[in-house]
């Protein structure tokens, strides 16, 4: 058990789906794998432990923002020894190309978040996926036909942004979609030696702004849990 995960270490498998919402991680748990169990529920964050194909997997949920991800993802490390922890999640599409329902595959993710400023100073770190799990994932997401897009993201401290100037930067260097996980998802992966991923679903357009009706959702939702999976357990 951990401050905030009521789980024991033999409850959580070596590869944790990432959620930000903890129902996400109920309805993925309980329509992905055979036999969920439920493991943790501290603070409500619900998170499922069973089998997909005889693999065993954890999905959890992460919470809205990187300083919540970072407190369920640094104890999944380094209490649980988590060793693949996969981002499933929803985005904003940033470019025209980028259609609503689309799938993101995130080779890498920008920030202006401040969370590691003590440590890289006047470095800009680039927070990359890992390479094995983005070509497998790739590859997946080729197989069942997905409209898929690989590239860089922005993951912003603010759903309500109040700097759209800077998205127009983003676009001419072609960022493709704005979530708010993904960069210290991918920084604490590459601290700490594990493999990690962020696969998304675009919920809704920066440009457009059509958003994608609740109904439509678990379906969408679906597409990029089953994507996660496959580029897990390849
Ligand atoms: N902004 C930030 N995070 C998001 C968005 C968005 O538009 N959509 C889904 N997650």
């Amino acid at each position: 058990m951990t401050i905030h995960i009521g789980a024991k270490k033999e409850d959580i498998a070596e590869t944790v789906l990432l959620p930000g919402d903890p129902y996400r991680a109920k309805w993925a748990a309980e329509t992905f794998l055979e036999k969920p169990k439920l493991i943790n529920e501290v603070r409500g964050m619900l998170g499922y432990t069973g089998d997909w194909k005889g693999n065993r997997v954890t999905i959890h949920g992460s919470g809205m923002g990187m300083p919540s991800l970072s407190i369920y993802v640094n104890e999944l490390i380094k209490d649980y020894d988590a060793q693949t922890l996969i981002r499933i999640g929803s985005c904003g599409g940033m470019v025209e190309k980028v259609g609503i329902r689309d799938i993101i595959i995130a080779m890498s993710a920008s920030s202006m978040s401040s969370m590691n400023k003590p440590i890289f100073k006047d470095l800009n770190f680039a927070p990359t996926a890992n390479w094995d799990l983005l070509n497998s994932a790739a590859k997946a997401a080729e197989k069942r036909n997905s409209n898929v897009h690989i590239g860089n993201i922005f993951s912003s401290d603010v759903f309500y942004s109040e700097h759209s100037e800077i998205d127009e930067e983003m676009r001419r260097h072609n960022v493709l979609a704005v979530e708010m996980e993904a960069a210290e998802l991918y920084t604490l992966a590459a601290r700490y030696g594990r493999k990690a991923l962020a696969v998304l679903t675009v919920s809704d357009h920066l440009i457009t702004h059509e958003a994608l009706p609740s109904e439509e959702r678990e379906q969408s939702f679906g597409e990029m849990v089953e994507i996660a999976l496959e580029a897990a357990f390849k």
